[in-house]
């Protein structure tokens, strides 16, 4: 048995026949072809699946792609506007936020969604927003930093 979903991702509607059982992250990977967000655990708990759904930061593995039917969703592609990279990514850059990359999709993602949330957040407000994703090289320290950064972008 297969369902019609209609999903808008960075800007582009599709339409597919998905397995009511397919995951957000899969069809975004496998049916779509973009690869930017990673699987980590697929159980909720390494975050570099993160994505945005209707503008709020959702682990895509824990959605089903039907639930996403009629969304809005951004990934880590559609953020860069015209070659111009979010002001997220160059503070990653600019601050060395990533090591091997793997979780930077996705931390990028929460990343940005921390500042939409509150655009002056303290330090440990920072840290309690990175909670739900695990980094395994930097040490959060030049992520963090990276977020502060980005804060001081005003755009
Ligand atoms: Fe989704 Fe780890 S792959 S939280
Ligand atoms: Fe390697 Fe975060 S940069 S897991």
């Amino acid at each position: 048995m297969t369902q019609s979903v209609t999903i808008t991702v960075n800007g582009t509607t599709h339409t597919h026949e998905v397995e009511p059982r397919l995951l957000l992250i899969h069809y975004i990977r496998d049916v779509l072809g973009l690869t930017g967000p990673h699987i980590g655990c697929e159980t909720s708990l390494c975050g570099a699946c993160t994505v945005e759904l209707n503008g709020k930061a959702v682990k895509s593995c824990t959605v089903f792609a039907v639930q996403a039917d009629g969304a809005n969703v951004l990934t880590i592609e559609g953020l860069a506007v015209d070659g111009k990279l979010h002001k997220m990514q160059e503070a990653f850059w600019n601050e060395h936020g990533a090591q091997c990359g793997y979780c930077t999709p996705g931390m990028i993602m929460t990343c940005k969604q921390i500042l939409d949330r509150n655009p002056n957040p303290t330090e440990a407000e920072i840290r309690h927003g990175l909670d739900g994703n695990i980094c395994r090289c930097t040490g959060y320290q030049h992520i963090v930093k990276a977020v502060q950064a980005a804060a001081r972008v005003k755009a």
